[in-house]
């Protein structure tokens, strides 16, 4: 049982860390929390390479493009602060939009090109810009030595990993596989919003994965991706887009796949959004 500290001050947090740094290793994990055992699979993995580790928790509300989304995003502190206890001594940094976002925040205008205007980019728009931003503020915050990012925001995780290099902050970015319940259902936040009967009917996002990586390399991309379609055609969830797309520049593939070839959904299940992603082809053929 750990006994994690708590600040909410970005002044406090870097007074603690100031005396950390000196022989130790920082990593960072930036959440929005209502934590799973899928975040806390990454807290592990976090606490095993570095000295000591900060789990941010904030809903940032710059990168909702749905007022109604951030309202409903599940806000859970203090059972978050139990889970991590559990796992052992971290160090929560859950500050306000204030603390965030003080009167002299600069923000960051990075050009994301061709991986900023697909997927999210195109359904979400001003979403990265809002991502960007807010682990931007946290790294010269935190100042960590690595960073911890989920799988399952595969675009997201290009995004950052873009923003790094353009930044050319010091940070190893570390992006860590999905984790799945049991089911097959991806580990999210949002499944807490999930009835048992949408949690069982959502089973067709990575069902759909599934079947389309059994598939891939008989059929073009495009052809794969239309079969894989049809499986929404029940309208049980309304599926919003499923792309094959290249794994580094994330440019949809439709006649020719390429190695490690990857697919991304969302899909809704009612109001909830929920996404997803798989590597259809391996890096290296076998
Ligand atoms: O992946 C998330 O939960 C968020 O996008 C992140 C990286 C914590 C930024 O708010």
């Amino acid at each position: 049982m750990g006994d994690s500290q708590v600040f909410t001050s970005v002044k406090s947090l870097q007074k603690r860390l100031h005396t950390d740094r000196k022989n130790s290793s920082i990593g960072l994990f930036p959440t929005m929390g209502a934590l799973h055992h899928g975040h806390i699979a990454l807290v592990k993995q976090a606490m095993e390479e570095n000295d000591v580790v900060v789990v941010s928790i904030f809903v940032n509300p710059t990168q909702f493009n749905n007022p109604d989304d951030l309202e409903k995003y599940p806000r859970m502190l203090e059972k978050d602060i139990e889970l991590l206890n559990e796992v052992g001594d971290v160090i929560v940094f859950a500050p306000d939009v204030e603390a965030v976002y003080p009167d002299d925040f600069e923000k960051l205008n990075i050009d994301l090109g061709k991986l900023g205007e697909t997927m999210e980019g195109e359904f979400r728009p001003g979403h990265f810009d809002g991502v960007m931003n807010v682990v931007k503020r946290f790294f010269d915050i935190v100042k960590p030595n690595r960073a911890y990012f989920g799988m399952k925001d595969y675009q997201q995780a290009a995004v950052i990993k873009h923003m790094v290099k353009e930044t050319n902050d010091p940070v190893e970015v570390v992006v860590c596989d999905i984790v799945r319940e049991e089911t097959g259902l991806a580990s999210s936040s949002r499944n807490v919003r999930l009835s048992e009967k949408q949690k069982e009917e959502a089973l067709i996002i990575s069902q759909t994965l599934n079947f389309l990586k059994s598939i891939a390399g008989k059929y073009l991309p495009i052809e794969a991706c239309g079969k894989a379609k049809q499986f929404f055609k029940d309208g049980k969830l309304e599926l919003e887009y499923l792309e094959t797309i290249h794994p580094v520049t994330l440019k949809r593939l439709e006649t020719k796949w390429v190695p490690g070839a990857h697919a991304c959904i969302v899909a809704y299940s009612g109001e909830v959004r929920l996404l997803d992603n798989i590597q259809l082809i391996p890096f290296v053929e076998k």
